[in-house]
Parts: C-alpha cells; sequence; structure tokens
C-alpha cells in the first residue's frame, strides 16, 4: 500500500505544507511572509502570527493540489527544531490537532536533517541520480552551516560546524552593508554575476579541523566599507558588484576549503549541497569545477528545493515512518536541536 505523509514546516518565516505519496512529490505550498521586510530580518514574533494566519489555507491548498483527501493520509510530519520557539509551536499544535482529529502518528522532524534529506524526494526537478551513502553534505542554510557525514537516511554524524555565523549569515549581514534588502543571499548572488570576484580581498579564518567560522568576514567587510567610504561617499554605489562579487567568491572559498579537506580526510566523493545558500550560482559552479579536479559525484539540490520547504519534512517523515519512529502526543518543539 502507498504511504501518504503530510508534512509541515514552520520553523522561521516560511509557512509551507507538502504530500508525499513514498517518494513522489504530489504537492509543496509555501507562503513566504513579507512582513519583516521593513524591518531588515525576521522579527520572531510578527512570523508566528503569519504562520497562525497562514497554517490552515496553506495545508488546505497543499490537500488540493495533492489530490488526496485528509483520510488517505498515513500520518502528519512537522519540524521539530531547530528554529524559532514561537513559529514551531504553530506547525507542532497544528500537527498535535490533525493527528488526534484523524487518529494518525505524529513524526517529529529534526529540520536540518529534512534540508538534507531532500535530495530522496522525487519530482519531476530531481536529477536521476541519488546520492550513495556515505555521503558528505554542507550544509549551509540562514542559520547553520555544518559539514555532515551522512551514513544512511536516520544516521547522521557533523564533522564541522560554525563556531559563530551562518554562510547566510554572512550574505545576509553583509548585504545590509551594502544596502541590500533582507534577506541579502540572493541579492549578492545577482549583483555578483556582474562584478569582479578578485577586485577585492577580505580575512578568511584559520581554524583548525573542520569548523568554520565567518564573524571576522563580516567585520572585515564592516571595517573596509566604513574606511573607504570616508574617502568616497559613493563607493558603495560605484563598487557594487565587484563587492558583491568579491564577498560571495570568499565565502564560496571558505565553504569549499573545508568540504575538499573532509572529503580528503575522509576518501568520501559522494558529496551533496543543502540548505538556502546552496541556491548561490557562485558555490553550485564551484563545486562542480572540484567535482572535475577530485572525481567527486555532486548532488545539488533543484532551487526550489534549497530554501525551506515543506516537501523535505514530508520526505524525512516518509523514512521515520517507514522505521515505525512516530512523536507522542505530549511532544514540544524545541529551538535548539541536534542530530
Ligand atoms: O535554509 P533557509 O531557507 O533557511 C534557514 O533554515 O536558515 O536559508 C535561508 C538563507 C538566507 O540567509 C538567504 O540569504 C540564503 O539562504 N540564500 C542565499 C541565496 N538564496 C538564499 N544566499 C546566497 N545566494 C543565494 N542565491
Ligand atoms: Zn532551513
Amino acid at each position: 500500500m502507498d504511504t501518504i505523509i503530510l508534512g509541515i514546516e514552520s520553523s522561521c518565516d516560511d509557512t509551507s505544507a507538502a504530500v508525499v505519496r513514498d517518494r513522489e512529490l504530489l504537492s509543496n505550498v509555501i507562503a513566504g511572509q513579507d512582513v519583516h521586510r521593513q524591518y531588515g530580518g525576521v522579527v520572531p514574533e510578527l512570523a508566528s502570527r503569519a504562520h497562525q494566519q497562514n497554517i490552515v489555507p496553506v495545508v488546505d491548498r497543499a490537500l488540493k493540489e495533492a489530490g488526496i483527501e485528509k483520510e488517505d493520509i498515513c500520518a502528519v510530519a512537522f519540524t521539530r527544531g531547530p528554529g524559532l520557539l514561537g513559529s514551531l509551536l504553530v506547525g507542532t499544535s497544528f500537527a498535535k490537532g490533525f493527528s488526534a482529529a484523524l487518529r494518525i502518528p505524529m513524526i517529529e522532524v529534526n529540520h536540518l536533517q529534512a534540508h538534507i534529506l531532500v535530495h530522496f524526494i522525487l519530482s519531476e526537478h530531481s536529477a536521476d541520480q541519488l546520492p550513495r551513502f556515505p555521503f558528505i553534505c554542507l550544509l549551509v542554510s540562514g542559520g547553520h552551516t555544518q559539514l555532515v557525514l551522512v551514513n544512511n537516511h536516520h544516521q547522521m554524524e557533523i564533522l564541522g560546524r560554525s563556531i559563530d555565523d551562518a554562510a547566510g549569515e554572512a550574505f545576509d549581514k553583509c548585504g545590509k552593508i551594502l544596502g541590500l534588502p533582507y534577506p541579502g543571499g540572493p541579492h549578492v548572488d545577482r549583483l555578483a554575476s556582474e562584478g569582479d570576484p578578485f577586485r577585492f580581498t577580505f580575512n578568511k579564518p584559520r581554524l583548525e579541523g573542520f569548523d568554520y567560522s565567518f564573524s571576522g568576514l563580516k567585520t572585515s567587510f564592516l571595517y573596509f566599507i566604513r574606511d573607504r567610504l570616508k574617502e568616497d561617499p559613493a563607493f558603495i554605489e560605484q563598487n557594487r558588484t565587484d563587492l558583491a562579487a568579491s564577498l560571495q567568491q570568499t565565502i564560496v572559498d571558505i565553504l569549499m576549503n573545508k568540504l575538499r579537506r573532509a572529503s580528503k580526510k575522509t576518501g568520501i566523493r559522494q558529496i551533496a549541497l543543502a540548505g538556502g545558500v546552496s541556491a548561490n550560482s557562485g558555490l553550485r559552479s564551484a563545486i562542480r569545477k572540484e567535482a572535475g579536479k577530485h572525481g567527486w559525484e555532486v548532488h545539488i539540490p533543484p532551487i526550489g528545493f534549497t530554501t525551506d520547504n515543506a516537501a523535505m519534512i514530508a520526505i524525512t517523515g516518509y523514512y521515520r515512518y517507514l522505521k515505525g519512529e512516530f512523536a507522542s502526543e505530549d511532544i514540544s518543539p524545541v529551538a535548539r536541536m541536534y542530530f
């Protein structure tokens, strides 16, 4: 019999619901929240309020687009963490109500594991090749930067992580310094395509092992621009594309350096990308270039599956469902969650 899972994602500022039938994606509805744009970042209180408004219509649409009835669903999977507590509470409470009303199990999902398992979704955009275990995943999002050794759908180990800011934060905070709207990542990416990536150089961290650090880069970028603005108030305006390209090049270099070392040390050449920053065109082309040099088989998610979505929650729920890993009805969300 087919396994139909409803996935719910509400960890940050996207309310999303998706339906999978086994690995096949039947629908994936995402409602973003423009309300944060004017504040230059996500305002937690406004995010949870918007989730409350969006969750019912988003789930409704996901079921309609999937062409299924509520009664067809075998289990409801939801993001338990990590994320903003108030936002997570909306998805968790909805999942509880849904599971109680339909008498179906609930499945808790770790948002970060879900970003990685996005590679196993079967959709019109999926690649022919699935990653083979074990593989290394560079998980780069707005809140996390991690190198993860993925042993199977359930067991993952963190080889390295950022000790301060995430790569997405570096894009967003430096984007803000350049006067770009929030989130800055996609804007930096777009400007970078017209700029010279080697025009300016910024500090790169010197960290042992596989850990990352991005707060130094942000400070170096800020001081550099502050000093140049003193001499020339139009410095940003006149150099925006080169600044964006050089910043992106630095972030990509930092990310690739540790990935290369992790692959060398472990001997693993199955390499995957995941998370919002994996939409970055500089990172996508850098990893493809490295693949040729080192004999890597790389797995890059379709753009639509890079940022937050419930399709990744539903597919993770599917694998947990097969193992019979269900949540108890008194489960609560957690802001910090580890593998
Ligand atoms: O995974 P995600 O949707 O949310 C979290 O779980 O954090 O990632 C959002 C992050 C933001 O920092 C955003 O600026 C970044 O992904 N991002 C990008 C691009 N698209 C999204 N960063 C660089 N280039 C992009 N094209
Ligand atoms: Zn995410």
